[in-house]
């Protein structure tokens, strides 16, 4: 009956999690609001309050899971991809948690931890599978053979599908994070008011920052002949993005499906909360005859249960790290 804490602080989420044998007992998840006032995530304002959160983050994870830190087993953490400062409040805390407890440490991947999230509940992908994760700095498909063999098999070439969408959301005024408020917005409009370019990108691979610059000159223009056209015709706009951006990601993962003659795909990362994505995927895995897997809203944007899971099938491998590891802005696979 392991007992595994998970630590997760890769941007501007603090957040804690207890896993007991393969189960989640506590998902404690800290937001940081202080970025909304400058339109995105300040990394040295990200990582001061990563430091006052920390505590009491996993005070509270233990606090639900109803166990002491001495039923600790082990603490799995997030090395990286992430902001450095960020990732290493929670590093840093991590090892002197084990430190302190004489206990095992487990490094995780951010990205799998994203992925391996669909192994928190039933019902499961079975490998090898294909997910989409698609967050605020990344836009991968991944062919996931094992629980720790995984294979990138497309990725962006330049801006993430999240980014794409928050710097929208910046362009149209609306506050930080802007993927939800796009979201949001997109609910009343019309999906086919304006039509934005598909780029034409060989194989696997994505690009969003065409079609960032497309949406930027689309809204100056129509801003310089009439100065309400944000105001009056929001909801067209981000229902029109947001289908465009949604059917990139879908295109190319049918691409992925085929190619790979698989049939398990799952969505994972902050971007698979979108309303679209998320029935997007569904309506295509009816068409395609696929078993798709859509995680709960708690598991998409970043936690820690996704770690701790993730630190748990490390801990069924004995897979542990030394009191020497430090983070990893860029982290491979
Ligand atoms: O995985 P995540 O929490 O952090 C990173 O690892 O980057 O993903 C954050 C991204 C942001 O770009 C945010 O705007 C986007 O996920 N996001 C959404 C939605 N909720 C979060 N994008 C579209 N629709 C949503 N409902
Ligand atoms: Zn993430």
């Amino acid at each position: 009956m392991p007992v595994i804490l998970g630590i997760e602080s890769s941007c501007d989420e603090t957040s804690a999690a207890v896993c007991v044998d393969g189960k989640i007992l506590s998902n404690v998840i800290a937001n940081q609001t202080i970025h909304a006032a400058y339109g995105g995530v300040v990394p040295e304002l990200a990582s001061r309050v990563h430091q006052q959160n920390i505590i009491p983050a996993v005070q509270q994870a233990l606090h639900n899971a109803k166990v002491s830190k001495n039923d600790i087993d082990a603490v799995a953490f997030t090395r990286g991809p992430g902001l450095l400062g960020s990732l290493l409040v929670g590093v840093s805390f991590a090892k002197a948690f084990a430190l302190a407890q004489n206990l095992p440490l487990i490094q995780v991947n951010h990205m799998q931890g994203h992925i391996l999230a669909h192994f928190i509940d039933e019902p499961r992908p079975q490998f090898p599978f294909l997910c989409l994760t698609v967050s605020g700095g990344h836009t991968q498909i991944v062919l996931v053979k094992d629980y720790f063999d995984m294979e990138i098999i497309g990725q962006t070439t330049d801006d993430a599908a999240g980014e794409a969408l928050d710097k929208t959301s910046k362009i149209l005024g609306l506050p930080y994070p802007g993927g939800p408020m796009i979201d949001k917005y997109a609910r009343q409009g019309n999906p086919d008011a304006f039509a934005f370019p598909e780029p034409n990108i060989p194989g696997l691979d994505f690009s969003f920052s065409g079609l960032k610059t497309a949406i930027m000159y689309f809204i100056r223009d129509n801003v310089a002949a009439d100065p309400d056209f944000m105001q009056n015709r929001m909801a067209d706009i981000c229902a029109s993005v947001e289908k465009r951006v949604v059917t990139i990601l879908l295109n190319k993962l049918k691409k992925a499906a085929l190619q790979y003659g698989i049939k398990d795909i799952a969505l994972a990362g902050g971007v698979s909360a979108n309303t679209d994505l998320r029935q997007g995927l569904t309506a295509l895995g009816q068409e395609m005859g696929w078993n798709t897997f859509i995680p709960q809203f708690q598991y998409c944007t970043d936690n820690a249960a996704m770690i701790a899971i993730a630190g748990y099938y490390k801990f069924l491998k004995n897979d542990f790290v030394g009191q020497d590891i430090a983070p990893l802005a860029r982290m491979p696979f």
